[in-house]
């Protein structure tokens, strides 16, 4: 596989020309008018009832995709790691450069109310104990050169991140464990399509306990004045922070929010087929949180660094349409695991 992954990516795409012409053509007599796929002037890897997966440089799906189109992409880039994965990641030095002309297309192709959720990982400067803002200097790039508005930045903490650099951490003791990753909620306008409604936490039980015992109006130390409405629980559930986390009501929500789902039908496939899992999943709950927020059934959401497509089989169950790209076929094809009950072309596979 190859090292590094740059815009122009090495990848090795279904072999059988015949055989997918041939299912293109039954494809287009039986998907819907409107299914995403007719967006995009290229054959796709896989197609499922609301969604299609391209395997190849999402630099040049994006190209294809007609502007104004999408409402959402949420994706997880390749970080820039100091300890590479399999997939290949930038160095930091070349972060920014490397991934602007992904930016470019994503606010060309997004609608004006449109969002993009950026999720990115920190990472060690080589050799120190010391951090690099890479992350940083994208957002700053992403607003003051491309043109996107920060809506809001956003954390993911997973409590299952590694305690690495373990030089720094669990030898010699001088740095915390690093829990949290960003996401950078940024949008074409100042006023993106957004509803924290669909997003309501159930009420805590002191929330609760406060709603029955009632609160006197008081002014806070801060400034903030608590009026004796304020306890009062109504709304249907509370106002998300935005650290996303797994608490709210979701039913495979593990105690907190970490990538290490060990049960769910796409790892025990790839065990199954002796298929190498994705290396760097994030949890369904991280898109299925955005999408949730951000979107309405019907509308086009997209992942460009798709991988095991768990931003792609969100959308699908969410009643959401759908496009992904990914250049590692492997990761695909593994990926289709998770659509098993609405693959078109199991076929294919
Ligand atoms: C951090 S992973 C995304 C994992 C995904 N969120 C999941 O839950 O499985 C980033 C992915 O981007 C892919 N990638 C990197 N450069 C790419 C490019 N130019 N076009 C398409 N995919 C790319 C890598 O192969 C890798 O699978």
């Amino acid at each position: 596989m190859a090292t590094t992954v740059s815009s122009k990516p090495q990848t090795i795409c279904p072999p059988n020309e015949a055989l997918l012409l041939a299912a293109a053509e039954l494809r287009a007599h039986e998907l819907p008018p409107d299914h995403p796929s007719r967006l995009v002037q290229r054959e796709p890897y896989f197609t499922s009832q609301l969604g299609a997966a391209y395997c190849g440089d999402s630099l040049e799906m994006l190209q294809a995709l007609p502007s104004g189109s999408v409402n959402l992409v949420v994706t997880s880039p390749p970080y820039a790691l100091h300890f590479k994965k399999a997939y290949g990641n930038e160095n930091k030095d070349r972060y920014v450069q490397w991934f602007l002309p992904f930016a470019k297309e994503i606010l060309r192709v997004l609608k004006d109310d449109g969002s993009f959720v950026l999720n990115i990982g920190g990472s060690y400067n080589k050799g120190t104990p010391t951090r690099s803002i890479y992350h940083f200097k994208l957002l700053i790039a992403l607003v003051e050169e491309i043109g996107f508005h920060l809506a809001q930045e956003c954390f993911w903490y997973n409590p299952a991140k590694m305690p690495v650099p373990a030089e720094w951490v669990t030898v010699r003791r001088i740095r915390v464990r690093d829990s949290v990753e960003y996401v950078w909620w940024l949008s074409k306008t100042p006023h993106p399509k957004a509803s924290n409604l669909n997003v309501l936490k159930e009420y805590s039980e002191d929330m609760i306990r406060l709603n029955r015992n009632g609160v006197r109006g008081t002014v806070r130390p801060s400034g903030h004045v608590i009026r004796d409405s304020f306890d009062k629980i109504h709304a249907g559930g509370s106002i998300p922070p935005n650290v996303t986390e797994a608490d709210f009501d979701f039913p495979e929500a593990m105690m907190k929010m970490g990538n290490n789902a060990a049960n769910d039908l796409y790892t025990k496939r790839c065990k199954e087929e002796g298929i190498k899992i994705h290396p760097a999943r994030f949890p369904a709950l991280l898109p299925k949180f955005f999408t949730k927020l951000l979107t309405n059934p019907n509308d086009l959401v997209i992942d460009p660094f798709a991988g095991s497509l768990t931003a792609a089989a969100v959308a699908e169950e969410l009643d959401r349409r759908w496009i992904a790209g990914e250049a590692i076929e492997e990761y695909l094809k593994a990926g289709t695991f998770r659509f098993q009950e609405s693959l078109q072309n199991p076929t294919l596979f």
